[in-house]
């Protein structure tokens, strides 16, 4: 009896044994993975340094409502050239002229949100831009297809020329 309960404590033991050896194991896993994580984040910050070198463009110093807000309504103002690309090419000159106006005209929206950015010299070539995007509207009115593509080609100007003078 005293042997068999001998073995059996020795066996339980060397179990024991093992079990704590696997929580190391798993410890060094973890701490593997740690590391991992780490490296990544010193690899993103040395990548959000990289972004940041001064391209140039003339920062708008926006908080992060002001930028998630600004670049919804620039995702809207590429949908609108989108669509008003693929109505032209089907000769449905209204329903191009009413997007110009109400996704990309001088609209109170449109005004109020160049003018929230207070940088002056930025609402006013957003200004432009929208009453650049009224006269395409009025152009398309005339269902002129060569005329409308000039129109819209002077609108898609102050996109370019915004984008390469301006970053959030
Ligand atoms: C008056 C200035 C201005 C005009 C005009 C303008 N944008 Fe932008 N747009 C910006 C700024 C500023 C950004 C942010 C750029 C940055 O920080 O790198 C931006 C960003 C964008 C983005 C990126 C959106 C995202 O989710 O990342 C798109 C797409 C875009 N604009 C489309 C357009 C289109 C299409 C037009 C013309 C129909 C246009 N914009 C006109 C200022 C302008």
């Amino acid at each position: 009896m005293k042997i068999r309960s001998l073995v059996m404590t020795t066996i339980c033991l060397s179990f024991l044994g093992f079990l704590s050896c696997n929580e190391e194991q798993k410890k060094g896993i973890i701490k593997a993975a740690d590391n991992t994580v780490e490296q990544n984040i010193k690899e993103d910050h040395t990548f959000k340094q990289k972004v940041e070198i001064d391209d140039g463009r003339i920062s708008l110093n926006l908080n992060p409502m002001q930028k998630n807000h600004q670049l919804s309504n620039m995702r809207s103002h590429l949908e609108a050239i989108q669509q008003i690309t693929l109505l032209l090419s089907q000769e449905n000159y209204d329903e191009a002229s009413m997007i110009a106006y109400t996704k990309l005209g001088s609209t109170t929206e449109m005004r109020l949100m160049c003018a929230s950015f207070g940088d002056k010299a930025f609402e006013n070539l957003g200004l432009e831009f929208h009453k650049s995007a009224d006269a395409m509207s009025d152009v398309f009115k005339k269902r002129n297809k060569d005329n409308s593509l000039t129109a819209l080609s002077n609108t898609l100007n102050y996109c370019v020329q915004c984008h390469a003078t301006y970053k959030q």
